[in-house]
């Protein structure tokens, strides 16, 4: 059972103490919503601070006065280049970092800013599945590791040339457990962005680490997360807000028909309004070695 609010309190009158309990809330794998908040991007980007500090890559795609916003979108400028990043297309399950060695940006911030009906974004809590596994289940994916990396035409399709699969084919990868502690809540979670596992180990509790076929892997492990009791869904209109947490949580989206569709995107961690020392989950996937074989 979701805890799903409808909550159309303004977020940035909140208190201090009352955004720890929303973060809270967002570290539980369950989105949280918020509706006509009528950010103005500076509004959104301030609250955001609040939480804790946005990534800022200043990639064509985050806005000049405030770099910390994503633009999602499929709209293009006249000369063709895109607006935004994500496009108009499908998007499989995925959370943000799924691709890099490195991932502290934990919490994402969904606002929209243009609607297009036709769109569904679609959450699954995966710390809560995890919490309903068999004890079995949970020694046997206790013990798996995973091989994570983007591949075009897998969670989204990019074309070739487009500066997004520079993007997206620039990051190493990471190996790391399938099942991972928050560092927030010390609550494990299972780490599902399937379209980017590549590789897939098992290690008996005697005996040497072996190779699992992957394709076998991701469907019998699918159909045991992807189930309606675990899922939100959400049409999105002007001035939502949702928060997702990015280790607890999965995401996807259906295509979009109006191509002006917008939502400001951020991700940011959570270390302003809960101080964490360092925490770092993977390790750099290193193509010479033999994992298998360890
Ligand atoms: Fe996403």
């Amino acid at each position: 059972m979701t805890t799903q609010k409808r909550n159309s309190k303004k977020l940035v009158d909140f208190s201090d103490k009352e955004l720890i309990e929303v973060a809270k809330e967002i570290q539980t794998g369950w989105p949280v919503f918020f509706y006509e908040q009528n950010f103005t991007q500076r509004e959104y980007v301030d609250l955001m601070y609040r939480f804790g500090n946005p990534e800022t890559p200043s990639l064509y795609m985050n806005p000049k006065d405030n770099p910390e916003i994503f633009i999602v979108s499929g709209k293009r400028y006249e000369d063709g280049s895109k607006v935004g990043m994500f496009g108009e297309t499908e998007l499989g399950w995925h959370s943000n970092g799924n691709s890099r060695k490195d991932i502290k940006k934990i919490l994402v911030g969904l606002y929209c800013n243009k609607e297009c009906e036709d769109t569904t974004l679609s959450m699954v809590n995966t710390a809560a599945v995890w919490k309903d596994f068999s004890q079995e289940d949970k020694d046997y994916y206790n013990n798996i590791t995973c091989y994570f990396r983007y591949e075009n035409n897998t969670m989204m399709a990019i074309e070739e040339g487009d500066p997004e699969l520079e993007i997206m084919d620039g990051h190493s990868g990471q190996i790391r457990e399938l099942v991972g502690k928050h560092p927030h809540t010390n609550e494990e979670y299972i780490y599902f962005s399937y379209h980017f596992i590549r590789k897939v180990w098992y290690k008996p509790p005697s005996g040497k680490r072996q190779v699992v076929d992957r394709e076998e892997f991701v469907d019998k492990l699918y159909k045991k997360i992807m189930r309606s009791r675990y899922m939100d869904h959400h049409i999105f209109k002007v001035g939502d807000l949702i928060l997702m947490d990015q280790f607890a949580s999965l995401h996807r989206r259906t295509a979009i028909n109006d191509l002006d569709r917008e939502l400001w995107r951020i991700a940011n961690d959570y270390n302003n309004i809960m101080p964490l020392p360092e925490f770092y989950v993977g390790a750099a996937y290193d193509e010479s070695r033999t994992y298998g074989a360890y």
